[in-house]
Order: structure tokens, then C-alpha cells, then sequence
């Protein structure tokens, strides 16, 4: 069984696929932390910094060329670490997953663990391209979303729960940064398939959220 969870930056996808790989004792990939993986990485190795352009990144074939060795090299699951959960990471992770040769290979290692689970039952996988492109056969597709201020404010009191001096309407710009980035990339753009079962979390906690998903598997 294979469950498929997209939906925009904050918007609660990656509770509601833990906490349904937990209820149904299923394996769970958050696919964010992939690209995460290679963009902390690269960073760490000197290959990107927040000033390098895509465009940059693109034609410079040694970087490519290191780039993708740092992807195949990365083994499932990953652990996730709050390293991976910087702003800058996250920036830099954006401008990794505009990168085909890279996707490609985040793309087989994906297919690799929703086609082994560990379970031997099935798999949830979270993240931008699912549905449309990892796992277009999934038995069960969900697209998840909230309202920008919602998700800003979400974000906010995660990040002051490690005392991060961030202001919420900084996160709210990021935010809206992140959907344009999003819906309008080049290859693999978040979607919303008319077969994906919709949920706006704006005024849902993370249990409600569950128990709708919940239903609508268990019919
Ligand atoms: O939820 P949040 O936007 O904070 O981050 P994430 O889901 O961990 O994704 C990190 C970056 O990887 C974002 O720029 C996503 O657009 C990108 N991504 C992707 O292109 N495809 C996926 N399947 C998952 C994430």
C-alpha cells in the first residue's frame, strides 16, 4: 500500500504522514530531508552558498558533477537533524530541487524505499511531487494546505520553541516565497491532482487532521 501526501511548505503534510505511518504501521519518508541532505552537504563541502545563482549552479559542471556524488552516496532513511531545519538549508535545498540531474537520482532512491518497506504493509511518503511524479500508482493521495498567515504562525512557534529570534511576518514572507517558488518550478511543481484528497488545515489541529485522512482510507 502506498500513500502519497503533498501539499505547501508548513502546511502540517509532514505531521499528518508521521502520524499516519504510525497508526497504520507503515514506513515513513519525508522527502524534504533528501534534498535537505544534499544541500547541507554541499554546503558543508564549499560546493553552494545562499549567493550562487540556480543559473550558476546549473552551468557549472564540476559542482553538478560533485553534487551528484553527494546524491548517490545518501542511504534511507535519513536522520533527521536540526541542521536540516535551517532557514538556510531550507533556502539552499530549494535551489537544489530545481536541479534535474539531482532530482533524478533523489527520484530512484525514493521508488527504491516505497517499493521495499521494512513494514513488509506499505509506505507513506511526504513532499512537492508524489502524487504527480514519485508514486503517481499510489492507492491513496492526499494534498494538504493552509492559509500563509496560518502556516507562518505554525512555523513561528516551532522555531521560538528553540529560541529563534525570527519574526513571524519574515516567516510569512518566506512563506509566500516558497509557494510562488513551488507551484511555478520548472520540473516537478507542486500540484494539486483532481484524484487527491484535499484538506485545508487552517482550522484543523494535527489530530482532526488525522482522523479525516483516517476516514477516508478506511472509507
Ligand atoms: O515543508 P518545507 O517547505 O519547510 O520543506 P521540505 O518539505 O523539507 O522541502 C525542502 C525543499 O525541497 C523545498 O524547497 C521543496 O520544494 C523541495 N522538495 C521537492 O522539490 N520535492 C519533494 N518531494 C520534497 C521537497
Amino acid at each position: 500500500m502506498k500513500i502519497a501526501i503533498d501539499g505547501t511548505a508548513a502546511s502540517g503534510k509532514g505531521t499528518l504522514a508521521r502520524s499516519l505511518a504510525k497508526e497504520l504501521g507503515y514506513d515513513y519518508l519525508d522527502t524534504g530531508l533528501l534534498y535537505r541532505s544534499v544541500a547541507l552537504q554541499a554546503k558543508e563541502h564549499g560546493i553552494i552558498d545562499l549567493n550562487i545563482s540556480d543559473k550558476k549552479i546549473a552551468i557549472a559542471r564540476s559542482k553538478i558533477r560533485k553534487l551528484i556524488n553527494i546524491a548517490h552516496l545518501l542511504t534511507l532513511p535519513l536522520l533527521d537533524k536540526p541542521d536540516l531545519r535551517s532557514q538556510e538549508t531550507s533556502l539552499l535545498a530549494a535551489k537544489i530541487a530545481n536541479l534535474p540531474e539531482i532530482r533524478d537520482i533523489l527520484l530512484e532512491k525514493q521508488r527504491l524505499f516505497a517499493n521495499k518497506p521494512t513494514s513488509g504493509l506499505g509506505v507513506v511518503l511526504d513532499g512537492r511531487d508524489i502524487g504527480t511524479i514519485v508514486l503517481p500508482d499510489a492507492e491513496f493521495k492526499f494534498f494538504i494546505d493552509a492559509k500563509p498567515e496560518i502556516r507562518a504562525k505554525r512555523r513561528f512557534a516551532e522555531l521560538k520553541k528553540s529560541d529563534s529570534e525570527v519574526l513571524e511576518q519574515t516567516l510569512l514572507d518566506e512563506i509566500n516565497k516558497r509557494d510562488a517558488e513551488d507551484w511555478t518550478r520548472r520540473i516537478a511543481p507542486l500540484k494539486r491532482l483532481p484524484n487527491a484528497f484535499f484538506i485545508d488545515s487552517s482550522s484543523l489541529n494535527a489530530d482532526e487532521v488525522l482522523q479525516i485522512a483516517l476516514n477516508y482510507i478506511n472509507g
